[in-house]
């Protein structure tokens, strides 16, 4: 695989694929930036090596539509704020206007196009999509290790048209990940939350067979004893994941699924919140954070682990009232100081850094559900096209 040091970036026109997906508040206010940071060391080397660098990324899911809310201006003021430079945002991510803009830059220039995902074609990996992204530069790097498990056109598509090779931060969590993954210290415990089944009901299979435990806590925990029939009152997985879901055995030993959670009324309202066993759930009500049971289990696991890897969290973190299941887990994992101790997502880091326990980890992965599957063994998409490097001919014409 490429990484920066085999290109020769001067003048020349680069594609930066990054992944700027950061959580944002309902006001759009960034509520945590790590990814965005991590980026800059691969920023800052292009501009000293005299590129013309193109940042892309995309943010939330806007399902092929401009959403206002979900425009790139609030990762412009970031990287402006750390780079200190200025930089130029496109209000699309093709077209006449960026063509042209691509063609005007000078050395050391930054442009930020604007969210990809406004785009049906990126995440169909749509072929011509990903000519027009080519079109524009004259290598291509990624260092978006968060979306590399996703086959979407900025991802795997443009390196089949331009020379390709991995950013410094890739590069780095390839390292880092594949060291764990051939040397796993045990007991290894894997702690699965958050809401993403359909990207993780995969991963929980995997990590039953290569972990010796696995905790599993948030909406994703809710969707699977939903699927059993223990959580009821509510919509039932679509076919795909029920199918999966009958298929995980929960008298494995491994397996650990909350026993009891903070139940609410479902639309949060007002005053109504109680403790009780998931069972006891009703039509009006919802889970949405583990409860004290729960956490005294998953406590003693955590206690006694000598490697730990931790995505999601186990509850609404985000309303005080349901953060107490996520914030006790990660005060645990914290004080385990004989384990190796691996976090990463989106999500999950910002509830790390508002706990104030980020040092704690060994190794701040900007991966979530990438980083799950790196873990699981499985071949991720982004990387793969690039230790095969796609390319082989000239970029495409305009
Ligand atoms: C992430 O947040 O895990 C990555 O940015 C990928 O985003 P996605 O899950 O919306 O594809
Ligand atoms: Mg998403």
């Amino acid at each position: 695989m490429k990484t920066l040091k085999d290109f020769n970036f001067k003048n020349k026109k680069v594609l930066l694929r990054c992944d700027f997906n950061v959580p944002l508040s309902k006001d759009g206010l960034i509520l945590d930036d790590f990814r965005i940071k991590q980026t800059i060391p691969t920023i800052e080397y292009l501009i000293k090596q005299g590129a013309k660098v193109i940042l892309m990324s995309h943010l939330g899911d806007p399902n092929g539509k401009i959403v206002e809310g979900l425009r790139l201006t609030p990762i412009q003021e970031k990287l402006m704020e750390y780079l200190d430079l200025s930089i130029v945002k496109a209000n699309d991510c093709l077209g006449k206007d960026v063509e042209e803009w691509t063609n005007q830059m000078k050395e050391g220039e930054i442009l930020l196009l604007e969210n990809l995902r406004f785009h049906k074609e990126e995440e169909e990996n749509d072929e011509n999509f990903a000519k027009e992204l080519a079109k524009l530069a004259d290598i291509y790097i990624n260092d978006a290790f968060g979306v590399c498990h996703r086959a979407h056109a900025s991802i795997v598509g443009i390196p089949k048209y331009l020379p390709a090779g991995a950013g410094l931060l890739l590069e780095k969590e390839i390292k880092t990940l594949t060291n764990v993954l051939e040397k796993p210290w045990r007991p290894l415990v894997a702690i699965i939350g958050g809401v993403k089944i359909s990207t993780k009901i995969k991963t929980i299979e995997q990590f039953l067979e290569i972990a010796d435990h696995l905790l599993i806590g948030g909406e994703i925990a809710n969707t699977i004893l939903n699927g059993k029939g223990i959580l009821i009152g509510r919509p039932l997985p679509e076919k795909e994941i029920l199918e999966k879901i009958d298929k995980i055995d929960l008298t494995n030993s491994k397996i650990h699924l909350p026993v009891d959670g903070i139940i609410a009324l479902k639309d949060k309202g007002e005053d109504f919140i109680r403790e009780g066993a998931i069972g006891t759930a009703k039509k009006e009500e919802g889970v949405f954070d583990i409860g004290p049971e729960t956490i005294k289990i998953f406590k003693k696991i955590i206690e006694e682990a000598k490697m730990i890897v931790w995505n999601g969290p186990l509850g609404f973190f985000e309303d005080k009232k349901f953060e107490k299941g996520t914030r006790e887990i990660a005060d645990e994992i914290a004080r385990n100081h004989n384990a190796f101790k691996i976090v990463g997502g989106g999500e999950t880091i910002e509830a790390v850094a508002k706990f104030g326990l980020f040092d704690k980890f060994d190794h701040v992965s900007t991966g979530g559900g990438a980083m799950l599957e790196f873990l699981a063994g499985e071949k991720l998409p982004g990387i793969e096209v690039l230790r095969s490097a796609g390319y082989s001919g000239s970029p495409p014409s305009a």
